[in-house]
């Protein structure tokens, strides 16, 4: 299973997948596409001797010519999976389309908690007890796509946004290259708006 990732960031997660998919025996992250020439996961990619590009935003480009752009380069790769890892753009409804049930997300919440940004923080103030992160195929309405798999962490009394990401991300990082490996190895599928794994409904 070819794999491209896409990132914006730290690129921690891409590394917990590029680590779990070392052995090339059921996927390959063959190309890391980021929209930050910054990227701190672009390194990661070079030490790992996998391709990458970088796409940055024009000024005054439209969403939709930007997303053109970008999935010329997917598409070069011929990938079966298109796995988003921290990147920070909101994708076009065409874009999601052309890869509907074969592009995956990480979202740092219990999905359908706390969709969009500071979800740490946000969980926090709400006095949530329990939080987490959901790994989700992509529709087009943001992060409202099938959950596949969510880990859960405590919150704690004395929390603080960076000790709770802190926590949830150790999760991210187990989490994300089980679900990438469940896809590579053909037991998963979006079907009828729903995510399956092993002919089962989940
Ligand atoms: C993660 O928290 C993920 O849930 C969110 O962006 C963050 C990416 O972190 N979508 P990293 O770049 O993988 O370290």
């Amino acid at each position: 299973c070819r794999v491209v990732v896409l990132i914006s960031g730290n690129g921690s997660n891409l590394q917990a997948i590029i680590d779990a998919c070392q052995d090339k025996q059921h996927a390959e992250v063959v190309a890391v596409i980021s929209n930050k020439p910054e990227a701190y996961g672009l390194i990661r990619a070079h030490h790992a001797q996998i391709d990458t590009s970088c796409v940055i935003a024009q000024k005054g480009e439209k969403r939709a010519d930007y997303d053109e752009r970008l999935a010329a380069i997917i598409d070069s790769y011929q990938p079966d999976l298109i796995v988003l890892a921290g990147f920070m753009r909101i994708l076009s409804d065409g874009f999601v389309q052309r890869y509907l049930g074969r592009m995956l997300n990480i979202h740092p919440s219990l999905l359908p908690k706390f969709t969009g940004l500071d979800t740490h923080q946000r969980a926090i103030e709400a006095g949530e007890t329990e939080h987490g992160a959901s790994v989700h195929f992509v529709i087009p309405e943001l992060d409202a796509g099938p959950v596949i798999l969510q880990a859960k962490v405590p919150v704690y009394e004395d929390d603080t946004p960076e000790l709770l990401a802190e926590r949830v991300h150790e999760q991210e990082h187990a989490i994300y290259p089980l679900v990438v490996k469940w896809f590579a190895n053909g037991r998963l599928a979006m079907k009828d708006g729903q995510a399956w794994l092993d002919g089962n409904a989940i």
